[in-house]
């Protein structure tokens, strides 16, 4: 069985989405442990109440990112996990913390990498007059929203829609495609070429149009 820590900073939708999955469709993999970088991230508690270990780093109680990347580490690799989960984890981490999880760290981001890259999403797509919006799920490098890309979801954006509305279009599919990318992870099923691109051993799909 693969170990997974799921970071979260809040509301954590995603995190419920990829503990909902694992445990009804039996993947090869548990969630070890949630960890928070915030005491109200409202995530923990949906953990909690299924008996997930849970544990928050307070960022606000370290005096440099260093040293709240190392309480992190610790905190995470009490866990032994396979695979590190970032979902809405909203804090950059550094290269040292990057390096240590290379390879079995995952981000999900909700745009279309390499567009968009950073915050406000849904507000800089809508400005640009993009009409298709979207999520990107890959592997964590250094860079910021940066690294081989493992699944991304699109969808339409529309004349009317304000930040929100188009939010919640991302999200739904994000439900869909981040499960989908940590259990082909726990399963074995992604391969990573030499020049950086992701593949599904099996050939599966790694766009959804939402
Ligand atoms: C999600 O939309 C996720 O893509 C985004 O935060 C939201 C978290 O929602 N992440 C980032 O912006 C990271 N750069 P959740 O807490 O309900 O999963």
């Amino acid at each position: 069985m693969k170990r997974i820590v799921i970071l979260i900073s809040g509301r954590g939708s995603n995190m419920e989405a990829i503990v909902q999955r694992c445990a009804a469709e039996g993947w090869p993999a548990h969630v070890a442990a949630v960890i928070a970088n915030k005491p109200e991230a409202s995530g923990l508690g949906f953990a909690a109440a299924l008996g997930i270990a849970t544990a928050v780093v307070d960022h606000r109680a370290h005096a440099s990112r260093d040293a709240f990347d190392a309480a992190l580490a610790q905190a995470i690799d009490a866990h032994a996990p396979d695979l590190v989960v970032l979902a809405g984890f909203m804090r950059i981490l550094g290269d040292a913390f990057v390096q240590r999880y290379a390879g079995r760290l995952l981000n999900v981001h909700p745009s279309l990498l390499p567009a968009f890259a950073g915050l406000h999403t849904h507000r800089r797509a809508i400005e640009a007059g993009c009409k298709l919006a979207g999520a990107t799920v890959h592997f964590v490098t250094p860079t910021l929203d940066h690294g081989p890309i493992v699944a991304q979801a699109a969808v339409p954006v529309r004349p009317d829609d304000s930040p929100e509305t188009l939010a919640a279009r991302v999200l739904a599919v994000e439900h869909v495609i981040y499960p989908q990318a940590v259990r082909w992870f726990v399963s074995g099923e992604l391969s990573i070429a030499e020049d950086g691109v992701v593949r599904h051993r099996g050939g599966a799909d790694q766009l959804l149009l939402g």
